[in-house]
């Protein structure tokens, strides 16, 4: 059988995606340790920061039974000029599954191309698959929805920069036949490729997809997501980035268009006073903090889905 890699949320059908979400449940509901991964080790591949991803996976490997092995970039012959495709046939034939966090998404594909074990976007400049599938599982969550029509209802509400999340977000959204919100500044909103390709998608799986500059489209939301304004390796833009997106804080104000009980999400790190207000951050901790524990449980269906 043909190995599978999850490196976007495109690589997953409706049907795997609401099996991947029953399982994470599964998991926390059960607190499961199982012991199915006995002997099998995870490379964690790290080209940038990592706090959440890295530990999550990590300790869902260990949950399972097998072995995570992290592997800084700094410290691999990479560093030194080994390609992409030897690294990918060489740890192939020692691990049983490949987690990357990369600059650029290119370079995920290129590790997958060559590599004969499943390989797991953690986060590129393109797509955090992992992430959005526990921001889905964290709406549910909250608003005790326990099937995907009913999830249909939620209006889930992005304000901020259009990043990888987004692009995640626009993605699951499309390919499950939700409401989903975006509102960022002109300069900054998706890509045409990006907002063609998840279109196409709305008219079979009837997505309900705004995209706006407009703050106010906020109005009765049930879920606000917002993340970083400058994401990583996007620093030099730092400055101008600050001022344009500081319209589109989510802040008590903003909250007030809100329906009455609208969670607040933020995949974190997140940056008090300026993309989230401090008192917003406090307010809604249990949303955001249960939406990074979800990275565990997810992280482990992921993991029993490619890997099992
Ligand atoms: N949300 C997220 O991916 O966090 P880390 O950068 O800490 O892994
Ligand atoms: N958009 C952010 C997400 C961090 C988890 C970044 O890429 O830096």
């Amino acid at each position: 059988m043909a190995k599978k890699d999850l490196l976007s949320i495109y690589n997953l059908s409706a049907k795997e995606l609401k099996a991947l979400l029953n399982k994470a449940f599964e998991l926390k509901n059960k607190r499961k340790y199982l012991d199915v991964f006995k002997g099998k080790t995870l490379g964690l591949i790290f080209e940038k920061p990592s706090t959440r991803t890295m530990v999550s996976f990590a300790t869902a490997m260990v949950q399972l039974g097998g072995m995570p092995i992290l592997l800084d970039s700094e410290n691999l012959q990479r560093k030194r000029g080994e390609s992409l495709h030897d690294t990918a046939i060489v740890l192939s034939r020692y691990l049983n599954g490949l987690m990357m966090r990369a600059f650029k998404h290119s370079d995920v594909e290129e590790l997958a191309k060559y590599s004969t074990v499943p390989v797991i976007n953690g986060l590129t400049d393109y797509e955090h698959p992992c992430q959005i599938l526990a921001d889905i599982m964290t709406i549910m969550e909250f608003h005790k929805v326990k099937t995907i029509e009913a999830l249909k209802k939620i209006k889930i509400v992005y304000t901020g920069d259009s990043n990888n999340i987004v692009n995640s977000l626009l993605a699951i959204s499309v390919v499950l036949g939700l409401d989903f919100t975006l509102i960022s500044p002109k300069e900054y909103l998706p890509k045409k490729e990006i907002l063609n390709k998840a279109l196409e998608y709305t008219s079979s799986t009837g997505a309900e997809i705004k995209i706006t500059s407009d703050i106010n489209a906020a109005k009765n939301a049930d879920a606000i997501y917002t993340d970083v304004w400058t994401s990583m390796g996007f620093e030099t833009e730092e400055k101008k980035r600050k001022k344009i997106f500081s319209s589109y804080q989510v802040n008590s104000e903003l909250l007030k268009k809100a329906s009455s009980n609208c969670i607040v999400l933020h995949c974190l790190p997140a940056i008090r006073g300026e993309e989230v207000t401090a008192e917003v951050m406090d307010k809604y901790e249990n949303s955001i903090f249960t939406q990074a524990e979800n990275r565990l449980h997810v992280q482990k269906a992921v993991l029993l889905h490619l890997l099992a």
